[in-house]
């Protein structure tokens, strides 16, 4: 079976209500929906992305009345935090309440919620009537999609319909900040940088690798991750020369470009880390499609935005 590609959020709306996987666009990337409150629905997710069940969703939400129904929102770090950035690329994990399935929390006592800054994906959880359990719409591990086109690829023939809502604005995941513990912790950084969070809250803890004897970290913090099938390294265009055979060469900037480079993809001519952030997971596909021996990735500023990008780069290059 083949998904059915549509911009009718009504007719995808309907496919939520009785039991079925729906793709749908948010500002950050396309997400892998279901109806949160259906755990066999829910199970399907797991089963299409091949992704491990210790690994928990984010539930996506229509506005803040519903995230108080899975979750104990009236911490002022969270009211605050959901005043500045929701809706917006922030997911809070907070202590979760008993109608949320464990399957949706990988059995944790939180639960991580997102209110997407997308017009046409608020409307769709809206008419669904349900929070919407939904990871980034890809194959466990891979590169999350921006576009339609890109889930149909990986997914179209797994699930039931593709929303198609155009490509995604951000294009980074959200920012994951933890909120049951003491302090907050950040688990993954995305598209709300720390410097925005901190001016709200002051300084968080960053964990975004594994604590040892700790419980299994959360996935986004697994080593390997975001990964095209291409090898990829950091490369400083400065300091070190061009290795041989294929190479591909993401940068920032364009670059001067020694001739043997085959393909090179500048992603904000401007130096622009939001313009960047929102063109690098395309550009890792086609740099994954161009049949190269290696990737070259310049580092990006290590602030703002680029932290994240930097994050999403070493995972795809770790063995
Ligand atoms: O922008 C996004 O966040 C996209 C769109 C679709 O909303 N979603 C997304 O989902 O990136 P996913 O499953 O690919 O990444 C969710 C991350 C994972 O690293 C997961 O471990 C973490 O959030 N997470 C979810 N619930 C959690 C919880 N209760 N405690 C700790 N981490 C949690
Ligand atoms: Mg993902």
């Amino acid at each position: 079976m083949r998904a059915r590609t549509t911009s009718d959020v009504l007719e995808a709306a309907a496919v939520l209500r009785t039991g079925g996987l729906v793709a749908f666009a948010t500002e950050t990337v396309y997400g892998l929906g279901a109806n949160a409150f259906d755990a066999r629905a829910v199970a399907g997710i797991f089963a299409a992305k091949d992704r491990p069940f210790f690994d928990p969703l984010i539930v996506h939400v229509a506005g803040r009345d519903q995230a108080s129904e899975l979750a104990a929102t009236a911490l002022e770090t969270a009211t605050a935090l959901m005043d500045r950035f929701w809706p917006g690329p922030l997911t809070l994990v907070l202590p979760k309440r008993e109608v949320v399935p464990d399957l949706v929390t990988a059995g944790l006592g939180t639960v991580g919620i997102r209110l997407p800054d997308h017009e046409q994906a608020r409307e769709l959880i809206a008419r669904a009537g349900c929070p919407v359990a939904a990871p980034s719409a890809n194959l466990f591990g891979h590169v999350s999609p921006t576009t339609a086109e890109h889930v149909a690829e990986q997914l179209g023939e797994r699930i039931d319909v593709i929303l198609d809502g155009g490509p995604c604005r951000v294009g980074l995941e959200s920012t994951v900040l933890d909120l049951s513990e003491d302090r907050p912790v950040l688990l993954r950084p995305g598209g709300t940088t720390q410097e925005a969070i901190e001016a709200v809250i002051g300084p968080i803890v960053v964990r975004t690798a594994a604590v040892p004897g700790k419980a299994a970290p959360a996935p986004g913090m697994l080593d390997r991750h975001y990964s095209p099938r291409t090898k990829l390294r950091f490369w400083d265009p400065e300091t070190e020369v061009v290795p041989r055979g294929r190479v591909g060469v993401l940068s920032l900037r364009e670059i001067t470009c020694d001739a043997r480079l085959q393909t090179t993809i500048a992603l904000s001519p401007s130096g622009d880390l939001a313009e960047a952030a929102a063109g690098l997971f395309a550009a890792l596909r086609r740099l994954d499609a161009a049949g190269l021996d290696v990737i070259l990735a310049e580092r990006f500023p290590d602030e703002g935005l680029g932290r994240a990008m930097n994050d999403r780069l070493r995972r795809a290059a770790a063995e």
